[in-house]
């Protein structure tokens, strides 16, 4: 391979790597107190987010969505998802009860990073003119009657405070996000400026969040789905909620229905294992201090954390024998789909893992250092999955805890999507190991983990068509 492109410093006194990795596994530890501890902690922040606007780190959002998708849906619908490092946008004709659904297209663009630290209306415009794009692409299968809006389902994967089913104000920007002009702002509104500027006629008849969406699209083929979890870049759960069980409504709601409530669970924090690599990269991020259960578990984050252990062992120990490679010092220089690449690679002496550190560190490792990489990851992602399936039991707990018996005497379905839970086998299967642990082997057979893939975008054009302003007269 000749010599490696990149800068190499030479230092000396290297101590040996073990104790690092020994600190590591012991600040990353989750047995069963732990888990136990966080899924409690989960659940009391949860009623207390309920209590109260601003209870607790869990915000507890009313998602307004007091109708799960019947089955009876019809007609032609839009859906647009804005939520990480791509953009999507997706048309279905529903064919009600019978035909279901009847065809999808769908679209994907990935968003220009500088659109992600530029203005709302650049953001937002690009957004829209990506919509007018696809739109004209109808044909086929998809039919609006004439006289009839094109009906939208957005998706926005932020902390929105929802004002209505179709209204909601961004409260701030998460995942690497830092768009100005966008926060205190209703953002259905940002669209429908963005729309007419761009010459699209369209209504947006329904925001929501992505959790919700993949709740709403999920519950359209299965009944007994009680919540929903993204893991992906970010991470984000919500659950169907009694309107009686939720305290800070204050009555204005006098009816014995259920909504979704979108927990925003990545800005949980108590009692959380944490390192001091995951204290660094919080301070080093444009939002510290918040985020914390999403920094430490989500797919946007992993990588990063692992980056900054082999940092410090290179760097202080001698992982790399005498040398360092200062590329390892670039903030996300190592993704989370690079640390999945490694953990997958079975051969004996490691040879994936050896051409990624190569390809994105410049280094020349030998089979120890790859080893203790392996490890490392596996330390990283271990902590992350147990801790995700913990927060799962918190809110399987909460609910169990206000139904008695309908959550954990019967059949409960928890639908996830994300590009972690579904890329990363490892992740998935320290997250089920929690739950089994936490929950014990007879309650865990009764609670279902089911991949619902893009469920959010159709879930989205579902809650459009049960909130359009037509009759489904067609
Ligand atoms: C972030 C967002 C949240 C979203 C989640 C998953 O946590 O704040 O709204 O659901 O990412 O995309």
């Amino acid at each position: 391979r000749g010599t490696p492109r990149f800068k190499m410093a030479v230092r000396s006194g290297a101590l040996s790597v073990a104790p690092i990795l020994t600190n590591l596994q012991k600040d990353c530890a989750t047995p069963l107190p732990v888990l136990r501890h966080v899924a409690d902690a989960m659940e009391a922040d949860m009623l207390a987010g309920l209590a109260v606007d601003g209870g607790s780190d869990l915000k507890m959002i009313l998602s307004y969505v007091d109708s799960l998708p019947s089955g009876n849906e019809k007609g032609l619908f839009y859906a647009l998802d804005l939520g990480g490092t791509n953009f999507r946008v997706l048309r279905v004709q529903l064919g009600g009860k019978e035909e279901r659904v009847i065809a999808t297209e769908f679209e994907q663009v990935s968003i220009p990073q500088d659109l992600m630290f530029g203005t709302s209306e650049k953001l937002f415009d690009f957004i829209a003119s990506g919509l007018a794009e696809f739109a004209l692409k109808e044909g086929g299968k998809f039919h609006l009657p004439p006289g009839r809006l094109r009906e939208i389902g957005f998706t926005f994967s932020f902390p929105v405070k929802q004002t209505s089913i179709d209204s909601g104000i961004l409260i701030k920007w998460t995942k690497g996000f830092a768009v100005s002009g966008t926060a205190g702002r209703d953002v259905v509104a940002c669209l429908n400026e963005a729309m007419k500027r761009q010459g699209v006629n369209m209504r947006v008849s329904a925001l929501v969040n992505d959790a919700v969406g993949t709740l709403a699209g999920a519950r359209y083929w299965d009944n007994d789905i009680m919540v929903a979890v993204i893991l992906g870049t970010g991470t984000n759960a919500c659950y169907v909620e009694r309107l009686d069980a939720i305290p800070k409504l204050q009555g204005q709601i006098s009816s014995n229905g259920k909504t979704i409530i979108n927990t925003e669970w990545g800005a949980f924090s108590t009692g959380l294992p944490l390192t001091v690599y995951d204290r660094e990269m919080d301070d080093a991020s444009i939002n510290p201090g918040e985020q914390i259960f999403e920094k430490t578990i989500s797919g946007m984050y992993l990588g990063e954390i692992v980056r900054r252990v082999l940092l410090k062992m290179a760097k202080d120990g001698d992982l790399f024998g005498s040398s360092f490679p200062e590329k390892l010092a670039t903030p996300f220089v190592l993704s989370t789909p690079d640390i999945c690449a490694m953990q997958q690679d079975n051969s004996s002496d490691l040879q994936a893992v050896g051409s990624i550190l190569y390809d994105v560190a410049g280094v020349e490792a030998n089979l120890r250092a790859r080893k203790i990489v392996v490890e490392v990851c596996d330390t990283i992602v271990k902590r992350g999955g147990r801790l995700a399936g913990a927060g799962i039991v918190g809110i399987l707990q909460k609910m169990e805890e206000d139904s008695k018996g309908l959550i954990f005497g019967k059949r409960t379905v928890v639908a996830m999507d994300g590009g972690l839970y579904e890329n990363y086998p490892q992740y998935r299967g320290y997250l089920q190991d929690a739950v089994t642990e936490l929950l014990g082997s007879d309650i865990s057979k009764n609670v279902v983990i089911e991949h619902s893939k893009d469920g959010s975008g159709i879930g989205a054009a579902l809650l459009a068509a049960a909130n359009s302003k037509y009759e489904h007269d067609f």
